[in-house]
């Protein structure tokens, strides 16, 4: 049963004329890992901040956990919380220091709070150096230490902003290990910003595609990619022996063919009908042998970018 834990109706922002966020709505359900995409400025960081009260909407509403995120905005921080982009931390200060402190600002008390660290470091592996000041702290580290300072007020709904953004593949993967074991066993919603996309198509069940503030896609990355392939022309993609200019000729005369495309020994050929054995047979003809065949896959790259080109 997908039971709703974030919904936006109409949630826009404007700085004076310009609109940042604009009639989105959303919803994410309880449990989900959800992934909100867009270019630099389409407007993801703004709509973190308004869904954890700390930017008021300009018009339209927003709920998190049932609160209203303007009506209720200090209940919506209680119970979700937020690791910004490029967060900051007191560089003096260890890392247990700072998750005191972060424990203070949340109120927790004193034994609770002591219980917390302890358990948080350990979530997010970082218990042996939890002494060390977080100066000396790589940028895999401080990401670990952001995501434990989230979890201090234990969040039924995490939003994490770019949080694998100047980490190398290895710190990539850590981090996204640790978001999808928050999200099983604790059970946290997440809803997590990125460019990167190969990054998203791991972590996330759901993607939220944001342009210029506007939602133009909301669906599971496989429901994504059918609906553009079935929009599209089918690309057969081919090995060959060989590849005579005459082949190439040829295959672009058959009626349906809409394209073909030569890379070295890879045909692609583009057809707005499954041609595939009027191709084969063009291809034997001309003395070329079929060494592999297969229908183009699109990358979620691809899918992205075509959601952007589109007016
Ligand atoms: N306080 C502000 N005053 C005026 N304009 C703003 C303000 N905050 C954001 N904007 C504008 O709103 C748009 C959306 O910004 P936002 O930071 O939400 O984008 P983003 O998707 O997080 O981008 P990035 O990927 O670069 O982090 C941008 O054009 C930005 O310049
Ligand atoms: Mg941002």
């Amino acid at each position: 049963m997908s039971e709703p834990i974030i919904q936006t109706h109409e949630l826009t922002k404007t700085y004076g004329q310009f609109t940042a966020v604009n009639h989105l709505d959303i919803t994410v359900n309880k449990g989900e890992v959800v992934g909100l995409l867009g270019q630099n400025g389409s407007g993801k960081t703004t709509t973190f901040l308004m869904l954890m009260g700390l930017s008021l909407p300009t018009s339209g509403t927003a709920t998190v956990a049932g609160y209203d995120v303007v009506q209720n905005s200090k209940a919506v921080r209680t119970v979700s919380g937020l690791l910004p982009d490029g967060a900051g931390y007191y560089e003096d200060l260890s890392a247990k220091q700072n998750l005191n402190y972060i424990g203070q600002l949340n109120d927790i008390p004193k034994l609770e709070r002591e219980k917390r660290i302890t358990e948080m470091l350990d979530v997010v592996g970082l218990t042996k150096v939890c002494d060390k000041k977080v100066e000396q702290f790589s940028r895999g580290m401080k990401q670990r230490l952001g995501i434990a300072e989230v979890l201090m007020k234990r969040p039924k709904v995490a939003f994490f902003d770019e949080p694998t953004i100047g980490l190398d593949p290895q710190g990539t993967k850590d981090i996204r290990d640790l978001l999808l074991k928050l999200n099983k066993e604790q059970g946290i919603t997440i809803v997590l910003s990125s460019h990167l996309l190969h990054d998203v198509q791991q972590t996330c069940q759901k993607l939220l595609i944001i342009r210029e503030g506007k939602l133009i896609a909301a669906d599971t990355i496989e429901n994504l990619s059918n609906t553009l392939l079935s929009r599209e022309d089918l690309v057969i993609e081919f090995e060959l022996t060989k590849t005579p200019a005459e082949l190439l000729r040829e295959l672009s005369t058959i009626n349906g063919v809409t394209e073909v495309n030569q890379e070295n020994h890879r045909l692609y050929v583009q057809m707005s009908s499954n041609l595939a054995r009027e191709v084969s047979e063009t291809i034997t003809k001309h003395k070329s042998t079929i060494l592999l065949m297969k229908p183009k896959e699109y990358s979620l790259e691809e899918i992205f970018l075509r959601y952007y080109e589109e007016d």
